[in-house]
C-alpha cells in the first residue's frame, strides 16, 4: 500500500504508544482492513471482541453505533470514532420515544432491537440481536409474539424461518441494502452463469428469495471460505468483496454491490488523527447506559 505507507506506519506506532487497538467491520475499505485492523468481522463479533480486549483505547473503524455498543460494554475504556458523522440509515430510523409507544400499543410483548441502533433506543429494548443471530435470540425468548425493531427487511427475513412466531415490525430500512432488487439478481444470474448469489438480510424478502444464501457479513464470508464457488456475488456493500477476494484467487467475485456512505466516512487520515488527538471519544449519558448494556449482554449470553 505505498499510496498509504505514511498514514499506515504512523497509525501503528500510535497503536503501540497508546495502547490502542482498531477495530474494523467488514465493510471498512483494504487498506484499513488489511493493514492497521487488530479484530475485523461483522458487527457481533465486534460487539464481542470489544468485551475481551485489554487496550486502553479502542478505535472504531465503523460507524456510530458500533462505537457506542464498544463504549456500553467497555465503560472504564475511552471509545474513539474516527468521526463522528458515521453514521446509519437504521439507526436514524426510531427514537427511543418511538420504541416507548409501541410497548404502550402491545403490552407484555418482548422488543428484540438492533444493534444498529442508537443506545437510547437499547435502553428501551428487552434484548439486542445482530444478523447473524437473529433466530436464536427469538427463539430465546419462547414467545409467540415479538416486537422487532427498527429493519423492517431484517425482521420479515427472520420472520420466514419462524412461521410460530408472530413479528411487529417497524419501517426502518439500510440505506445500502434497500436498494438491491429482485432484477439485479436476474440480471446478475444471466450476466454470469452458475454465479452463487449470497445476500445480506438487510436486502428486502423478494432479493433474499432469489438468493443461494442470506446471512451477516461473516456468514457471507465463510460461505465463501467453506464452498468456494467458481463464481460468487455478494448482493452486499462493496467492501466486503474488495476485503475477503485476495484470500480467494480461484473465486471470481461479480458484482453488484452499493457503498454505504457512512462506512466511507471512515479513512487511515481520519484514523490516525484521533490516535494523534484522542478524538471523538464516545460517551453515553448514564441515565441510559446501564439499561442499553443489559439489551446487549442479554444478547450476548445467547448462544
Ligand atoms: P453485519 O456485519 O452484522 O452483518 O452487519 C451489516 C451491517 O450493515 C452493519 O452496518
Ligand atoms: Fe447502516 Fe446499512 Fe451502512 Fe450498515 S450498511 S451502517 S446498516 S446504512
Amino acid at each position: 500500500w505505498p499510496v498509504f505507507a505514511d498514514d499506515i506506519s504512523a497509525i501503528l506506532s500510535l497503536k503501540r504508544q497508546r495502547n490502542a487497538v482498531i477495530l474494523a467491520h467488514n465493510y471498512q475499505t483494504p487498506e484499513i482492513f488489511h493493514t492497521v485492523a487488530d479484530i475485523v468481522g461483522d458487527s457481533l463479533a465486534l460487539a464481542r471482541e470489544a468485551v475481551t480486549t485489554d487496550a486502553d483505547i479502542i478505535v472504531m473503524a465503523g460507524v456510530h453505533f458500533m462505537a457506542e455498543t464498544a463504549k456500553l460494554l467497555n465503560p472504564g475504556k475511552t471509545v474513539l470514532i474516527p468521526d463522528r458523522m458515521a453514521g446509519c440509515s437504521l439507526a436514524e430510523s426510531i427514537t427511543a420515544a418511538n420504541v416507548r409507544e409501541l410497548r404502550a400499543r402491545h403490552p407484555g410483548v418482548p422488543v428484540v432491537t438492533y444493534v444498529n441502533t442508537s443506545a437510547a433506543v437499547k435502553a428501551e429494548s428487552d434484548i439486542c440481536c445482530t444478523s447473524g443471530n437473529a433466530k436464536a435470540v427469538i427463539e430465546s425468548l419462547g414467545v409467540a409474539r415479538v416486537i422487532m425493531l427498527p429493519d423492517e427487511f431484517l425482521a420479515q427475513n427472520t420472520a420466514a424461518f419462524m412461521p410460530n412466531v408472530e413479528f411487529i415490525t417497524w419501517a426502518g430500512h439500510c440505506e445500502v441494502h434497500e436498494r438491491f432488487t429482485a432484477q439485479d439478481i436476474t440480471s446478475v444470474r444471466e450476466s454470469y452463469p452458475g454465479v452463487m448469489v449470497l445476500a445480506h438480510p438487510e436486502c428486502p424478502p423478494e432479493v433474499v428469495a432469489q438468493a443461494d444464501f442470506s446471512g451477516s457479513t461473516a456468514a457471507l464470508a465463510e460461505f465463501v471460505e467453506v464452498n468456494r464457488p467458481a463464481r460468487v456475488a455478494l448482493v452486499t456493500e462493496c467492501s466486503m468483496s474488495d476485503n475477503i477476494a485476495a484470500r480467494y484467487p480461484e473465486v471470481e467475485f461479480v458484482r453488484p454491490c452499493n457503498l454505504c456512505p457512512h462506512m466511507k466516512r471512515i479513512t487511515l487520515s481520519n484514523i490516525r488523527q484521533a490516535l494523534e488527538l484522542r478524538q471523538h471519544e464516545v460517551t453515553i449519558d448514564l441515565a441510559i447506559a446501564g439499561r442499553a448494556r443489559l439489551a446487549v449482554e442479554r444478547m450476548l449470553a445467547v448462544k
